[in-house]
Protein backbone atom coordinates (compact mmCIF):
# COMPACT_ATOMS: atom_id res chain seq x y z
CA UNK A 1 0.00 0.00 0.00
CA UNK A 2 1.26 3.33 -1.05
CA UNK A 3 1.68 5.81 2.04
CA UNK A 4 0.79 9.14 1.95
CA UNK A 5 0.33 12.23 4.40
CA UNK A 6 -2.77 13.87 5.11
CA UNK A 7 -4.90 15.53 6.73
CA UNK A 8 -7.40 12.34 6.15
CA UNK A 9 -4.85 9.97 6.81
CA UNK A 10 -4.03 11.24 10.19
CA UNK A 11 -7.83 11.29 10.94
CA UNK A 12 -7.74 8.13 10.08
CA UNK A 13 -4.91 7.24 12.25
CA UNK A 14 -6.63 8.87 15.05
CA UNK A 15 -9.45 6.63 15.01
CA UNK A 16 -7.71 3.61 14.98
CA UNK A 17 -7.02 5.46 18.93
CA UNK A 18 -10.67 5.60 19.07
CA UNK A 19 -10.45 3.95 22.64
CA UNK A 20 -7.93 6.41 24.12
CA UNK A 21 -9.46 9.64 22.21
CA UNK A 22 -12.69 8.78 23.74
CA UNK A 23 -11.21 8.43 27.41
CA UNK A 24 -8.90 11.33 26.92
CA UNK A 25 -11.49 13.71 25.96
CA UNK A 26 -14.25 12.47 28.81
CA UNK A 27 -11.02 13.29 31.11
CA UNK A 28 -10.54 16.76 29.80
CA UNK A 29 -14.41 17.51 29.67
CA UNK A 30 -14.36 16.51 33.68
CA UNK A 31 -11.79 18.98 34.23
CA UNK A 32 -12.67 21.30 32.01
CA UNK A 33 -16.14 21.49 33.69
CA UNK A 34 -14.57 21.72 37.24
CA UNK A 35 -13.49 25.02 36.63
CA UNK A 36 -15.97 26.00 34.68
CA UNK A 37 -18.41 26.59 36.96
CA UNK A 38 -16.56 28.52 39.39
CA UNK A 39 -17.04 31.99 37.65
CA UNK A 40 -20.76 30.71 39.03
CA UNK A 41 -19.58 31.09 43.05
CA UNK A 42 -18.98 34.81 42.64
CA UNK A 43 -22.96 35.96 42.33
CA UNK A 44 -23.77 33.63 45.52
CA UNK A 45 -20.70 35.56 47.31
CA UNK A 46 -20.88 39.20 45.75
CA UNK A 47 -24.95 39.15 45.30
CA UNK A 48 -25.82 36.91 48.67
CA UNK A 49 -23.03 37.70 51.19
CA UNK A 50 -22.22 40.84 50.33
CA UNK A 51 -25.17 42.95 48.73
CA UNK A 52 -27.80 41.10 50.49
CA UNK A 53 -30.01 39.56 46.96
CA UNK A 54 -31.51 36.25 47.91
CA UNK A 55 -30.48 34.08 44.57
CA UNK A 56 -31.83 31.15 46.86
CA UNK A 57 -28.66 29.52 47.01
CA UNK A 58 -27.24 30.14 50.43
CA UNK A 59 -30.89 30.15 52.23
CA UNK A 60 -30.82 26.06 50.26
CA UNK A 61 -27.29 25.58 51.87
CA UNK A 62 -28.33 26.53 54.93
CA UNK A 63 -31.55 24.43 55.44
CA UNK A 64 -29.71 21.39 53.73
CA UNK A 65 -25.95 21.19 54.20
CA UNK A 66 -24.45 23.44 56.15
CA UNK A 67 -25.38 27.00 58.50
CA UNK A 68 -22.59 29.59 58.90
CA UNK A 69 -21.84 32.99 58.95
CA UNK A 70 -20.92 35.38 56.59
CA UNK A 71 -17.29 34.36 57.30
CA UNK A 72 -17.70 31.11 57.36
CA UNK A 73 -19.40 30.87 53.54
CA UNK A 74 -16.72 32.57 52.05
CA UNK A 75 -13.88 30.47 53.65
CA UNK A 76 -16.25 27.31 52.82
CA UNK A 77 -16.68 28.21 48.92
CA UNK A 78 -12.68 28.97 48.88
CA UNK A 79 -12.03 25.78 50.24
CA UNK A 80 -14.40 23.70 47.60
CA UNK A 81 -13.20 26.20 44.66
CA UNK A 82 -9.45 25.13 45.25
CA UNK A 83 -10.21 21.64 45.51
CA UNK A 84 -12.40 21.61 42.09
CA UNK A 85 -9.14 23.82 40.97
CA UNK A 86 -6.85 20.44 42.15
CA UNK A 87 -8.98 18.16 40.28
CA UNK A 88 -8.98 19.90 37.52
CA UNK A 89 -5.32 20.14 37.26
CA UNK A 90 -4.14 16.52 38.40
CA UNK A 91 -7.56 15.06 35.46
CA UNK A 92 -6.10 17.91 32.93
CA UNK A 93 -2.15 16.33 33.77
CA UNK A 94 -3.55 12.73 32.97
CA UNK A 95 -5.70 13.97 29.72
CA UNK A 96 -1.99 15.23 28.56
CA UNK A 97 -0.28 12.21 29.03
CA UNK A 98 -3.10 10.37 27.34
CA UNK A 99 -3.04 12.83 24.04
CA UNK A 100 0.78 12.81 24.64
CA UNK A 101 0.83 9.43 24.02
CA UNK A 102 -1.42 9.49 20.92
CA UNK A 103 -0.17 11.54 18.80
CA UNK A 104 3.73 10.64 19.49
CA UNK A 105 2.41 7.11 18.70
CA UNK A 106 0.97 8.77 14.96
CA UNK A 107 4.60 10.41 14.50
CA UNK A 108 6.32 7.18 15.53
CA UNK A 109 4.47 5.87 12.88
CA UNK A 110 4.70 8.04 10.30
CA UNK A 111 8.61 8.48 10.87
CA UNK A 112 8.55 4.46 10.89
CA UNK A 113 6.90 4.50 7.30
CA UNK A 114 8.94 7.25 5.78
CA UNK A 115 12.11 5.07 6.68
CA UNK A 116 10.54 2.13 5.16
CA UNK A 117 9.76 3.82 1.72
CA UNK A 118 13.59 5.14 2.15
CA UNK A 119 14.41 1.92 3.20
CA UNK A 120 13.23 0.55 -0.95
CA UNK A 121 13.67 3.98 -2.34
CA UNK A 122 15.66 3.42 -5.84
CA UNK A 123 19.10 4.42 -6.44
CA UNK A 124 18.12 6.50 -8.80
CA UNK A 125 16.25 8.83 -6.77
CA UNK A 126 18.75 8.26 -3.83
CA UNK A 127 21.73 9.57 -6.63
CA UNK A 128 19.69 13.04 -6.57
CA UNK A 129 18.56 12.80 -3.30
CA UNK A 130 19.38 16.30 -0.62
CA UNK A 131 20.17 14.20 2.19
CA UNK A 132 19.29 17.22 4.46
CA UNK A 133 16.30 17.76 2.87
CA UNK A 134 15.21 14.07 3.58
CA UNK A 135 16.48 14.58 7.40
CA UNK A 136 14.74 17.37 7.97
CA UNK A 137 11.06 16.58 6.68
CA UNK A 138 11.98 13.31 9.29
CA UNK A 139 12.46 15.54 12.08
CA UNK A 140 10.71 19.07 11.41
CA UNK A 141 7.79 18.30 9.58
CA UNK A 142 7.00 15.62 11.51
CA UNK A 143 7.12 17.59 14.70
CA UNK A 144 4.85 19.97 12.86
CA UNK A 145 2.79 16.92 12.72
CA UNK A 146 2.83 16.28 16.12
CA UNK A 147 1.83 19.68 17.15
CA UNK A 148 -1.18 19.40 14.87
CA UNK A 149 -2.56 16.22 16.84
CA UNK A 150 -1.66 16.78 19.90
CA UNK A 151 -3.25 20.44 19.88
CA UNK A 152 -6.56 19.39 17.51
CA UNK A 153 -6.92 16.41 19.57
CA UNK A 154 -6.57 17.80 22.99
CA UNK A 155 -7.75 20.92 22.34
CA UNK A 156 -10.82 21.35 19.58
CA UNK A 157 -13.37 19.30 21.41
CA UNK A 158 -12.73 20.63 24.79
CA UNK A 159 -12.49 24.77 23.98
CA UNK A 160 -16.05 24.24 21.80
CA UNK A 161 -17.32 22.65 24.89
CA UNK A 162 -16.07 25.52 26.78
CA UNK A 163 -17.45 27.95 24.13
CA UNK A 164 -20.84 25.81 24.61
CA UNK A 165 -21.16 25.97 28.19
CA UNK A 166 -20.10 29.29 28.68
CA UNK A 167 -22.65 30.80 25.64
CA UNK A 168 -25.41 28.59 27.52
CA UNK A 169 -24.23 30.57 30.84
CA UNK A 170 -23.94 33.64 29.41
CA UNK A 171 -27.85 33.17 27.79
CA UNK A 172 -28.87 31.99 31.12
CA UNK A 173 -27.90 34.73 33.02
CA UNK A 174 -28.69 37.84 30.67
CA UNK A 175 -30.11 36.65 27.14
CA UNK A 176 -30.04 40.05 25.52
CA UNK A 177 -26.28 40.95 26.80
CA UNK A 178 -25.56 37.22 25.73
CA UNK A 179 -26.65 37.31 21.73
CA UNK A 180 -24.78 40.86 22.00
CA UNK A 181 -22.14 38.80 22.58
CA UNK A 182 -22.38 36.05 21.04
CA UNK A 183 -22.96 37.71 17.77
CA UNK A 184 -20.37 40.58 17.90
CA UNK A 185 -17.83 37.37 18.62
CA UNK A 186 -17.89 35.96 15.56
CA UNK A 187 -17.18 39.53 14.06
CA UNK A 188 -14.01 40.03 16.93
CA UNK A 189 -12.64 36.13 15.59
CA UNK A 190 -13.23 36.86 11.89
CA UNK A 191 -10.80 40.38 11.84
CA UNK A 192 -8.21 38.32 13.60
CA UNK A 193 -8.47 35.53 11.20
CA UNK A 194 -7.68 37.28 8.54
CA UNK A 195 -4.69 39.31 10.33
CA UNK A 196 -3.01 36.25 11.17
CA UNK A 197 -3.45 34.56 7.36
CA UNK A 198 -0.28 34.64 6.09
CA UNK A 199 1.49 33.06 8.81
CA UNK A 200 1.32 29.59 7.41
CA UNK A 201 3.17 31.01 4.12
CA UNK A 202 5.88 32.65 6.21
CA UNK A 203 6.06 29.41 8.10
CA UNK A 204 6.91 27.58 4.75
CA UNK A 205 9.39 29.86 4.03
CA UNK A 206 11.02 29.52 6.99
CA UNK A 207 11.14 25.44 7.05
CA UNK A 208 12.10 25.76 3.61
CA UNK A 209 15.32 27.76 5.16
CA UNK A 210 15.98 25.48 7.81
CA UNK A 211 16.38 23.03 5.46
CA UNK A 212 18.42 24.81 2.60
CA UNK A 213 20.66 25.52 5.83
CA UNK A 214 21.23 21.73 6.61
CA UNK A 215 21.60 20.01 3.78
CA UNK A 216 24.19 22.51 2.62
CA UNK A 217 25.98 22.17 6.45
CA UNK A 218 25.17 18.75 5.73
CA UNK A 219 27.13 18.26 2.38
CA UNK A 220 30.19 20.77 3.85
CA UNK A 221 30.44 18.66 6.70
CA UNK A 222 30.17 15.00 4.84
CA UNK A 223 33.11 16.30 1.88
CA UNK A 224 35.19 18.01 4.72
CA UNK A 225 38.05 16.08 3.88
CA UNK A 226 38.09 16.95 0.57
CA UNK A 227 37.01 20.14 1.03
CA UNK A 228 40.18 20.78 2.99
CA UNK A 229 42.49 19.02 0.12
CA UNK A 230 41.15 21.25 -2.31
CA UNK A 231 42.08 24.73 0.29
CA UNK A 232 37.88 25.22 -0.30
CA UNK A 233 36.75 25.82 3.17
CA UNK A 234 36.15 29.23 3.06
CA UNK A 235 33.77 28.76 -0.41
CA UNK A 236 31.95 26.12 1.26
CA UNK A 237 31.71 27.53 4.68
CA UNK A 238 30.52 30.92 3.10
CA UNK A 239 27.73 29.29 1.54
CA UNK A 240 26.40 27.64 4.58
CA UNK A 241 27.16 30.94 5.89
CA UNK A 242 24.83 32.73 3.43
CA UNK A 243 21.82 30.06 3.77
CA UNK A 244 21.85 30.98 7.53
CA UNK A 245 21.92 34.12 6.72
CA UNK A 246 18.74 33.40 4.35
CA UNK A 247 17.40 31.39 7.41
CA UNK A 248 17.87 34.52 9.72
CA UNK A 249 16.02 36.69 7.80
CA UNK A 250 13.10 34.23 7.59
CA UNK A 251 13.19 33.60 11.11
CA UNK A 252 12.92 37.80 11.80
CA UNK A 253 10.52 37.65 9.31
CA UNK A 254 8.32 34.97 10.69
CA UNK A 255 9.00 35.78 13.75
CA UNK A 256 8.22 39.40 14.21
CA UNK A 257 5.38 39.09 11.81
CA UNK A 258 3.72 36.18 13.41
CA UNK A 259 3.91 38.12 16.59
CA UNK A 260 2.44 40.96 15.36
CA UNK A 261 -0.41 38.77 14.01
CA UNK A 262 -0.98 37.49 17.20
CA UNK A 263 -0.56 40.66 18.93
CA UNK A 264 -3.12 42.30 17.07
CA UNK A 265 -5.31 39.92 17.28
CA UNK A 266 -5.33 40.19 20.86
CA UNK A 267 -5.71 43.71 20.43
CA UNK A 268 -8.88 43.76 18.96
CA UNK A 269 -10.03 40.57 21.08
CA UNK A 270 -9.55 42.92 24.50
CA UNK A 271 -11.34 45.71 22.46
CA UNK A 272 -14.18 43.66 22.24
CA UNK A 273 -13.73 42.63 25.55
CA UNK A 274 -13.92 46.09 26.99
CA UNK A 275 -16.72 47.02 24.78
CA UNK A 276 -18.71 43.57 26.68
CA UNK A 277 -17.93 45.38 30.24
CA UNK A 278 -18.98 48.85 29.37
CA UNK A 279 -22.51 46.86 27.66
CA UNK A 280 -22.80 45.06 31.02
CA UNK A 281 -22.20 47.78 33.03
CA UNK A 282 -24.93 49.69 31.21
CA UNK A 283 -26.88 46.46 31.35
CA UNK A 284 -26.72 46.60 35.39
CA UNK A 285 -27.65 50.39 35.24
CA UNK A 286 -30.69 50.10 33.41
CA UNK A 287 -31.84 46.73 33.49
CA UNK A 288 -32.36 44.14 36.13
CA UNK A 289 -29.09 42.44 35.97
CA UNK A 290 -27.50 42.61 39.03
CA UNK A 291 -23.42 43.37 39.99
CA UNK A 292 -22.59 39.88 40.88
CA UNK A 293 -24.01 38.42 37.63
CA UNK A 294 -22.37 40.98 35.80
CA UNK A 295 -19.36 40.05 37.40
CA UNK A 296 -19.67 36.85 36.38
CA UNK A 297 -20.37 37.77 33.22
CA UNK A 298 -16.90 39.25 33.38
CA UNK A 299 -15.47 36.08 34.05
CA UNK A 300 -16.89 33.78 31.74
CA UNK A 301 -15.46 36.65 28.93
CA UNK A 302 -11.99 35.81 29.76
CA UNK A 303 -12.81 32.04 30.43
CA UNK A 304 -13.96 32.41 26.67
CA UNK A 305 -10.60 33.74 25.20
CA UNK A 306 -8.36 30.18 25.27
CA UNK A 307 -11.06 28.78 23.34
CA UNK A 308 -11.73 31.40 21.30
CA UNK A 309 -7.91 31.55 20.65
CA UNK A 310 -7.49 27.72 19.99
CA UNK A 311 -10.68 27.78 17.45
CA UNK A 312 -8.80 30.52 15.39
CA UNK A 313 -5.23 29.11 15.59
CA UNK A 314 -6.77 25.92 14.51
CA UNK A 315 -7.02 26.86 11.12
CA UNK A 316 -3.15 27.28 10.77
CA UNK A 317 -2.44 24.49 12.63
CA UNK A 318 -3.84 23.12 10.08
CA UNK A 319 -2.36 24.80 7.38
CA UNK A 320 1.23 24.00 8.90
CA UNK A 321 0.36 20.45 9.07
CA UNK A 322 -0.95 20.97 5.11
CA UNK A 323 2.44 22.17 4.91
CA UNK A 324 3.98 20.14 6.45
CA UNK A 325 2.11 17.14 5.06
CA UNK A 326 2.62 18.01 1.28
CA UNK A 327 6.47 18.33 2.51
CA UNK A 328 6.61 14.76 3.86
CA UNK A 329 4.54 13.56 0.89
CA UNK A 330 7.44 14.50 -1.67
CA UNK A 331 9.61 11.58 0.33
CA UNK A 332 6.57 9.46 -0.31
CA UNK A 333 6.86 10.17 -3.73
CA UNK A 334 10.19 8.89 -4.24
CA UNK A 335 9.85 6.14 -6.52
CA UNK A 336 10.90 2.72 -5.23
CA UNK A 337 12.42 0.14 -6.45
CA UNK A 338 10.45 -2.28 -8.14
CA UNK A 339 8.61 -5.26 -6.03
CA UNK A 340 7.94 -8.55 -7.35
CA UNK A 341 5.45 -10.39 -5.48
CA UNK A 342 6.33 -14.15 -5.91
CA UNK A 343 9.97 -14.45 -7.45
CA UNK A 344 11.95 -17.24 -8.29
CA UNK A 345 15.03 -18.74 -6.68
CA UNK A 346 17.04 -19.80 -9.39
CA UNK A 347 20.33 -20.07 -7.22
CA UNK A 348 18.73 -22.72 -4.63
CA UNK A 349 20.55 -25.63 -4.82
CA UNK A 350 23.09 -24.79 -7.30
CA UNK A 351 26.78 -23.53 -6.10
CA UNK A 352 26.77 -21.10 -9.28
CA UNK A 353 24.53 -19.85 -12.42
CA UNK A 354 24.72 -18.86 -14.80
CA UNK A 355 24.40 -15.02 -16.24
CA UNK A 356 22.69 -14.06 -19.94
CA UNK A 357 22.44 -10.21 -20.91
CA UNK A 358 20.12 -9.68 -23.74
CA UNK A 359 20.22 -6.99 -25.85
CA UNK A 360 20.41 -4.49 -22.90
CA UNK A 361 20.52 -0.38 -23.46
CA UNK A 362 20.82 1.86 -20.32
CA UNK A 363 20.69 5.39 -19.92
CA UNK A 364 20.56 7.24 -16.61
CA UNK A 365 19.49 10.72 -18.89
CA UNK A 366 16.91 9.65 -21.73
CA UNK A 367 18.11 9.02 -24.78
CA UNK A 368 21.62 9.40 -23.61
CA UNK A 369 22.44 6.09 -23.78
CA UNK A 370 25.66 4.81 -21.33
CA UNK A 371 25.37 1.11 -22.30
CA UNK A 372 23.70 -0.17 -25.90
CA UNK A 373 22.29 -3.19 -27.15
CA UNK A 374 25.20 -5.68 -24.63
CA UNK A 375 24.81 -9.28 -24.99
CA UNK A 376 26.89 -11.18 -22.92
CA UNK A 377 27.31 -15.22 -21.63
CA UNK A 378 28.32 -16.29 -18.64
CA UNK A 379 28.18 -19.11 -18.14
CA UNK A 380 27.89 -21.15 -14.28
CA UNK A 381 31.44 -21.01 -12.71
CA UNK A 382 33.17 -19.45 -15.18
CA UNK A 383 35.75 -16.69 -15.04
CA UNK A 384 34.89 -14.03 -17.07
CA UNK A 385 36.34 -10.01 -16.94
CA UNK A 386 35.37 -6.47 -18.46
CA UNK A 387 37.71 -4.38 -19.41
CA UNK A 388 37.51 -0.85 -20.81
CA UNK A 389 38.35 2.56 -20.44
CA UNK A 390 37.35 4.97 -17.44
CA UNK A 391 33.67 5.83 -18.43
CA UNK A 392 33.14 3.18 -20.64
CA UNK A 393 30.19 1.85 -18.73
CA UNK A 394 31.69 -0.73 -16.61
CA UNK A 395 30.28 0.29 -13.25
CA UNK A 396 26.84 0.62 -14.89
CA UNK A 397 26.76 -2.53 -16.28
CA UNK A 398 27.73 -4.15 -12.66
CA UNK A 399 25.27 -2.03 -10.83
CA UNK A 400 22.92 -3.28 -13.33
CA UNK A 401 23.74 -6.91 -12.87
CA UNK A 402 22.68 -6.59 -8.93
CA UNK A 403 19.60 -4.73 -10.00
CA UNK A 404 20.55 -1.44 -8.55
CA UNK A 405 18.80 0.46 -11.56
CA UNK A 406 15.73 -0.79 -13.48
CA UNK A 407 16.15 -2.21 -17.08
CA UNK A 408 14.42 -0.64 -19.36
CA UNK A 409 15.49 -2.30 -22.27
CA UNK A 410 16.41 -5.65 -22.78
CA UNK A 411 16.67 -8.62 -20.35
CA UNK A 412 18.84 -10.35 -17.79
CA UNK A 413 18.77 -13.67 -17.39
CA UNK A 414 20.05 -15.25 -14.25
CA UNK A 415 19.85 -19.37 -14.48
CA UNK A 416 17.40 -18.76 -17.22
CA UNK A 417 15.10 -16.86 -15.34
CA UNK A 418 14.17 -12.97 -15.95
CA UNK A 419 15.43 -10.53 -14.06
CA UNK A 420 11.32 -9.54 -13.85
CA UNK A 421 11.05 -12.61 -12.01
CA UNK A 422 13.54 -12.53 -9.80
CA UNK A 423 13.01 -10.46 -6.45
CA UNK A 424 16.10 -7.82 -6.10
CA UNK A 425 16.72 -9.61 -2.54
CA UNK A 426 17.24 -12.50 -3.93
CA UNK A 427 19.85 -11.07 -6.91
CA UNK A 428 21.52 -9.46 -3.78
CA UNK A 429 21.70 -12.65 -1.79
CA UNK A 430 23.61 -14.42 -3.82
CA UNK A 431 25.19 -11.90 -6.49
CA UNK A 432 27.46 -9.97 -4.66
CA UNK A 433 29.05 -7.17 -5.89
CA UNK A 434 32.22 -5.33 -4.36
CA UNK A 435 31.97 -1.26 -5.01
CA UNK A 436 34.54 0.32 -6.50
CA UNK A 437 34.53 2.86 -3.99
CA UNK A 438 33.38 0.82 -0.48
CA UNK A 439 32.19 2.49 2.06
CA UNK A 440 32.78 1.68 5.80
CA UNK A 441 30.95 2.53 8.66
CA UNK A 442 32.03 4.39 11.58
CA UNK A 443 32.24 1.63 13.53
CA UNK A 444 34.09 -1.29 14.38
CA UNK A 445 36.36 -2.99 12.26
CA UNK A 446 34.29 -6.44 12.72
CA UNK A 447 31.32 -4.63 12.55
CA UNK A 448 32.51 -3.67 9.48
CA UNK A 449 33.02 -7.16 8.43
CA UNK A 450 30.13 -8.55 9.42
CA UNK A 451 27.13 -5.99 9.20
CA UNK A 452 25.97 -6.96 11.97
CA UNK A 453 25.25 -10.54 10.86
CA UNK A 454 26.40 -13.08 12.83
CA UNK A 455 29.77 -14.88 11.81
CA UNK A 456 31.74 -17.86 13.70
CA UNK A 457 35.26 -16.62 14.91
CA UNK A 458 36.88 -19.11 12.57
CA UNK A 459 35.01 -17.77 9.52
CA UNK A 460 35.84 -13.94 10.46
CA UNK A 461 39.72 -15.31 10.73
CA UNK A 462 39.40 -17.30 7.07
CA UNK A 463 37.73 -13.83 5.87
CA UNK A 464 40.51 -12.06 7.08
CA UNK A 465 43.39 -14.56 5.66
CA UNK A 466 41.73 -14.62 2.26
CA UNK A 467 41.89 -11.27 2.33
CA UNK A 468 44.85 -10.36 3.37
CA UNK A 469 43.98 -8.13 6.05
CA UNK A 470 45.69 -10.63 9.31
CA UNK A 471 48.76 -8.50 9.38
CA UNK A 472 46.64 -4.88 9.31
CA UNK A 473 44.36 -5.91 11.94
CA UNK A 474 47.31 -7.51 14.39
CA UNK A 475 48.66 -3.90 13.74
CA UNK A 476 45.38 -2.00 15.14
CA UNK A 477 45.56 -1.19 18.41
CA UNK A 478 42.06 -2.83 19.47
CA UNK A 479 42.40 -5.56 16.52
CA UNK A 480 38.82 -6.22 15.49
CA UNK A 481 37.29 -3.62 18.19
CA UNK A 482 39.33 -0.58 16.76
CA UNK A 483 36.87 2.06 15.58
CA UNK A 484 37.64 2.60 11.97
CA UNK A 485 36.31 6.36 11.84
CA UNK A 486 34.33 8.33 9.43
CA UNK A 487 34.66 6.46 6.41
CA UNK A 488 37.24 4.71 7.76
CA UNK A 489 39.52 7.21 7.42
CA UNK A 490 41.90 5.61 9.68
CA UNK A 491 42.89 3.02 7.02
CA UNK A 492 44.21 3.21 3.45
CA UNK A 493 42.78 2.95 0.20
CA UNK A 494 43.60 -0.83 -0.61
CA UNK A 495 42.95 -1.68 3.17
CA UNK A 496 39.45 -0.49 2.96
CA UNK A 497 39.01 -2.49 -0.50
CA UNK A 498 40.01 -5.64 1.33
CA UNK A 499 38.09 -4.68 3.75
CA UNK A 500 35.31 -4.90 1.28
CA UNK A 501 36.69 -8.01 0.14
CA UNK A 502 36.37 -10.09 2.92
CA UNK A 503 32.71 -9.05 3.81
CA UNK A 504 31.88 -10.85 0.37
CA UNK A 505 33.83 -13.42 1.62
CA UNK A 506 31.88 -13.76 4.97
CA UNK A 507 28.77 -13.49 2.90
CA UNK A 508 29.43 -16.37 0.41
CA UNK A 509 27.27 -15.45 -2.39
CA UNK A 510 27.52 -18.03 -5.83
CA UNK A 511 28.21 -15.04 -8.12
CA UNK A 512 31.01 -12.14 -7.56
CA UNK A 513 31.58 -9.25 -9.31
CA UNK A 514 35.04 -7.02 -8.06
CA UNK A 515 34.69 -3.36 -9.63
CA UNK A 516 37.88 -2.37 -9.84
CA UNK A 517 38.19 -4.28 -6.43
CA UNK A 518 41.96 -4.67 -6.22
CA UNK A 519 42.76 -1.25 -8.32
CA UNK A 520 44.67 0.47 -4.88
CA UNK A 521 46.66 -2.62 -4.17
CA UNK A 522 50.31 -3.06 -5.69
CA UNK A 523 50.08 -5.85 -7.62
CA UNK A 524 52.25 -8.25 -5.25
CA UNK A 525 49.67 -7.66 -2.55
CA UNK A 526 47.20 -8.47 -5.72
CA UNK A 527 48.67 -11.65 -6.61
CA UNK A 528 48.39 -13.05 -3.13
CA UNK A 529 44.83 -11.90 -2.24
CA UNK A 530 43.98 -13.54 -6.04
CA UNK A 531 46.07 -16.65 -5.12
CA UNK A 532 44.14 -16.70 -1.30
CA UNK A 533 40.55 -16.39 -3.08
CA UNK A 534 41.41 -19.14 -5.55
CA UNK A 535 40.06 -21.93 -3.77
CA UNK A 536 37.03 -20.03 -2.35
CA UNK A 537 35.90 -18.86 -6.00
CA UNK A 538 37.02 -22.27 -7.23
CA UNK A 539 32.89 -23.17 -8.00
CA UNK A 540 31.81 -19.37 -8.25
CA UNK A 541 30.55 -17.41 -11.04
CA UNK A 542 32.97 -14.51 -11.41
CA UNK A 543 32.97 -11.57 -13.05
CA UNK A 544 36.09 -9.19 -12.69
CA UNK A 545 35.91 -5.40 -13.45
CA UNK A 546 39.20 -3.85 -14.29
CA UNK A 547 41.63 -1.73 -16.06
CA UNK A 548 44.95 -3.23 -15.24
CA UNK A 549 46.27 -5.91 -16.78
CA UNK A 550 47.39 -8.12 -14.15
CA UNK A 551 43.97 -8.40 -12.47
CA UNK A 552 42.53 -10.08 -15.75
CA UNK A 553 44.79 -12.24 -16.60
CA UNK A 554 43.82 -15.23 -15.36
CA UNK A 555 40.61 -14.34 -16.59
CA UNK A 556 38.68 -17.28 -19.24
CA UNK A 557 37.09 -15.12 -20.72
CA UNK A 558 36.64 -11.19 -21.36
CA UNK A 559 34.73 -9.08 -22.85
CA UNK A 560 35.89 -5.00 -23.92
CA UNK A 561 33.51 -2.72 -23.65
CA UNK A 562 34.41 1.05 -25.18
CA UNK A 563 31.75 3.60 -25.16
CA UNK A 564 29.07 1.68 -23.82
CA UNK A 565 29.12 -1.06 -26.62
CA UNK A 566 30.72 -4.60 -26.42
CA UNK A 567 33.44 -4.12 -29.11
CA UNK A 568 35.39 -7.39 -28.68
CA UNK A 569 35.42 -10.83 -26.62
CA UNK A 570 37.69 -13.92 -26.46
CA UNK A 571 39.63 -15.98 -24.60
CA UNK A 572 42.80 -13.98 -23.49
CA UNK A 573 45.10 -15.37 -26.26
CA UNK A 574 42.48 -14.61 -28.84
CA UNK A 575 42.56 -11.00 -27.84
CA UNK A 576 46.40 -10.94 -27.60
CA UNK A 577 46.68 -11.77 -31.21
CA UNK A 578 44.67 -8.62 -32.56
CA UNK A 579 47.11 -6.05 -32.23
CA UNK A 580 44.28 -3.19 -32.31
CA UNK A 581 42.30 -4.62 -29.58
CA UNK A 582 42.24 -2.62 -26.09
CA UNK A 583 43.44 -5.32 -24.18
CA UNK A 584 46.16 -5.69 -26.03
CA UNK A 585 47.41 -1.97 -25.08
CA UNK A 586 47.21 -2.65 -21.92
CA UNK A 587 50.22 -4.65 -22.12
N1 LIG B 1 24.55 8.18 -11.63
C1 LIG B 1 24.86 8.61 -12.85
N2 LIG B 1 24.10 9.53 -13.47
C2 LIG B 1 24.39 9.96 -14.71
N3 LIG B 1 25.46 9.55 -15.41
C3 LIG B 1 26.27 8.64 -14.86
C4 LIG B 1 26.03 8.13 -13.55
N4 LIG B 1 27.00 7.24 -13.26
C5 LIG B 1 27.80 7.21 -14.34
N5 LIG B 1 27.38 8.05 -15.30
C6 LIG B 1 27.99 8.22 -16.62
O1 LIG B 1 27.98 6.96 -17.24
C7 LIG B 1 29.18 6.74 -17.93
C8 LIG B 1 29.78 5.40 -17.51
O2 LIG B 1 30.19 5.47 -16.18
P1 LIG B 1 30.73 4.21 -15.41
O3 LIG B 1 29.77 3.12 -15.60
O4 LIG B 1 31.02 4.61 -14.02
O5 LIG B 1 32.08 3.91 -16.19
P2 LIG B 1 33.33 3.06 -15.78
O6 LIG B 1 33.00 2.26 -14.57
O7 LIG B 1 33.60 2.21 -16.96
O8 LIG B 1 34.44 4.03 -15.54
C9 LIG B 1 30.08 7.91 -17.64
O9 LIG B 1 30.05 8.73 -18.78
C10 LIG B 1 29.43 8.61 -16.50
O10 LIG B 1 29.58 9.99 -16.63
MG1 LIG C 1 33.87 2.16 -12.77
Amino acid sequence: MKSHCSIKSIVQQLLEHRKDLIFGNIIAIAATLLVVVIPLFIPIIVDELLLGKDHHFISWISTHIWQTDTKGYVIGILVFIIVLRLLSTFLSIFQTKIFVSISKNITYKMRVSLLNHLKDVSLKEYEMMRVGAVTSKLVTDVETIDGFVSTTVSKLIVSSLILLFSSVVLLWIHWQLALFILLTNPVVVLFTVKLSRNIGKLKKEENRAVELFQSSLNETLELFHQIRAANKESYFFKQSEARAKELKEHSVNYGYKSDAAMKLSYLIFLSGYEIFRSVSILAVAYSDLSVGLMLAIFSYLWVMVSPTQDIINFQYVLATAKAACRRINSIFDMHREPVVEEGVNPFEGSAAIDIEVKDLSFAYIEKVNILENINMKINAGSKVAIVGASGSGKTTLANILVGFYPLEKGEILYGGVSNRRLKLSTIRENIYLILQHPKLFNDTMLFNLTLGNSYSEAAVQKALHIAQLDSVIARLDKGLDTLVGKDGIKLSGGQRQRVAIARMVLSDPKVVIFDESTSALDVHTEAKLFEALHDFLREKTVITIAHRLSTIKNAAFIYVLEDGHIVDSGTPKELLAKDESYFSQML
